[in-house]
């Protein structure tokens, strides 16, 4: 009876030692299973994720035109511009007009035609001398200086530099209504 009570106590215990590793294997192929699932996950979360994250209108240098065209930059010179704008997945073209001009101290400068009141588009009146917004009546100088009416400042200056004797200006967009110059795409 003692003998037989022995033989079972032996066998559960194997059972408990075979459960014990049949769960421990278990556990450790549901961590392998998970980290592999994880790792295989991650370019994929990125790929989907990359508009969230990604920088919204995410701007290219484009070309003003050739700096012969500014030697005389007596007047402000409108220049068209096609930009391509990348806003997550989607490439969006559009165009905008910048004037090229000089700043008061005699150096190329490229203004953006957006008024930095509400966003209308500011005209060069060259009989006057100055940009004058047709929404609300703000006036610029001809280096874009605030001279009056609501905008709360100057025209926006553009980054530009000089590439192999052309001009290249990146677009960029401001908040509106506020007294500091704030990028918003
Ligand atoms: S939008 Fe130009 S003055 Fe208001």
């Amino acid at each position: 009876m003692e003998a037989q009570e022995k033989i079972q106590g032996n066998a559960n215990n194997k059972d408990v030692i075979i459960i014990n590793r049949r769960s421990f294997f278990g556990v450790l192929l549901g961590i392998g299973s998970a980290g592999m699932g994880a790792l295989l996950a991650i370019p994929v979360l990125r790929y989907v994720l990359y508009p969230l994250y990604a920088k919204s209108g995410k701007n290219t240098w484009t070309a003003v035109g050739d700096m012969a065209e500014f030697s005389d930059l007596s007047k402000p010179i409108l220049k068209p511009l096609a930009l391509k704008q990348v806003d997550g997945w989607s490439e969006v073209d559009s165009s905008q007009n910048v004037y090229v001009t000089k700043n008061p101290q005699g150096n190329l400068e490229v203004l953006s035609s957006i008024c930095p009141h509400l966003g209308c588009i500011v005209d060069w009146h060259k009989g006057q001398n100055e940009f004058f917004c047709p929404c609300h009546g703000s006036v610029f100088n001809p280096d874009g200086n605030h001279v009056s009416g609501p905008s709360p400042r100057g025209l926006d200056t553009l980054p530009h530099k000089i590439v192999n004797g052309k001009l290249m200006v990146k677009f960029e967009y401001f908040r509106e209504n506020v007294p500091n110059q704030e990028v918003v795409g």
